[in-house]
């Protein structure tokens, strides 16, 4: 895009609030190019819509930088609220237009909220395991819904982080955000190359299950409790690569019926993930 040889423009002044109606308004332009990953790169910046979300981000210390709120719905006592905390943590509050909010989300029915929080990635060094955790690896994933989906899976099922191993989609393009319906904020999430994980998981004492159609374990098979897992699951097309799979000490395959090839991948990451915690999780 062509701004991107100018300067970075002074957005505003920090949590100063402002007026916007014109989506021509350089602001709304910065907000809109967040769409890009090349804009999304370069700030380290992303987009997060909606009033709870944006709360329980800021909750987890997630850093706010700008907080879009629809000028028509400030009467929300609750949207007042997230305003005034945004300002309170320094974050630039914008009253804006209904067209200004379904411009910044592409959406026809924009949620009340917009935040544009800092990214943030943990060093897969840095990725705390516990005694017991499971932590889901992918390969190269590829689908922003998927990679999404997983994430929300991995919170629900208390996995203690997703590391995104090699060439993966985005996790913070507004497509993959959308998905995790806010466990982006509660997941930690790390990303490696491949070399780098592989130099990693030689100093990894747990069980590195991986999972590949031609596996000849059963995925029930394992005992999963007790130790640091990782779940290792591979790329939508070509599934694992051959240097993860050598890696793995287990390669598992989930039984199929049917005429279907594989499974999903979000949804085969929910089966390992539920059958790895399965003891840890109670009703
Ligand atoms: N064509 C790919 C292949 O042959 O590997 C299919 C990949 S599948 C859509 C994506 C990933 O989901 C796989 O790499 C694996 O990690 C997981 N997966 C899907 N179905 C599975 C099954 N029945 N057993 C084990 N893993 C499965
Ligand atoms: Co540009």
């Amino acid at each position: 895009m062509p701004n991107d040889t100018k300067p970075r423009r002074d957005v505003a002044a920090p949590g100063r609030v402002k007026d916007l109606s014109s989506t021509a308004n350089p602001i709304v332009k910065d907000l809109k190019a967040l769409a890009a990953k090349k804009h999304r790169d370069e700030t380290g910046l992303f987009l997060a819509e909606g009033l709870k979300l944006v709360l329980d981000a800021l909750e987890a210390g997630w850093v706010l930088t700008t907080l879009l709120v629809a000028k028509a719905e400030i009467h929300n006592p609750l949207l007042a609220k997230t305003a005034a905390r945004a300002r309170a943590v320094g974050a630039d509050v914008v009253e804006a237009s209904a067209k200004v909010m379904e411009a910044v989300s592409r959406r026809d029915n924009p949620q009340s909220a917009i935040g544009v929080f800092r990214q943030k990635l943990v060093p897969l060094e840095k990725l705390a395991f516990g005694a017991d955790g499971v932590v889901v690896a992918l390969d190269r994933v590829r689908d922003p819904g998927n990679l999404g989906t997983i994430l929300r899976t991995a919170d629900a099922a208390g996995a203690k982080g997703v590391v995104l191993v090699g060439d993966c989609v985005d996790p913070f393009s507004v497509e993959a955000v959308r998905a995790t319906m806010g466990s982006i904020f509660a997941v930690p999430l790390t990303r490696v190359a491949e070399d780098a994980f592989l130099r990693w998981r030689q100093g990894f004492a747990g069980l590195v299950a991986g999972t590949h159609m031609r596996g000849t374990v059963d995925y029930r098979e394992p005992d999963y409790a007790g130790r640091p897992v990782v779940l290792l699951m591979g790329n939508e097309q070509a599934g694992l690569s051959e240097a993860l799979a050598g890696a793995c000490d287990r390669l598992l395959r989930i039984p199929q019926a049917g005429r279907a090839d594989s499974l999903n991948l979000g949804v085969a990451t929910g089966i390992m993930l539920f059958e790895a915690r399965r003891k840890a999780l109670k009703l």
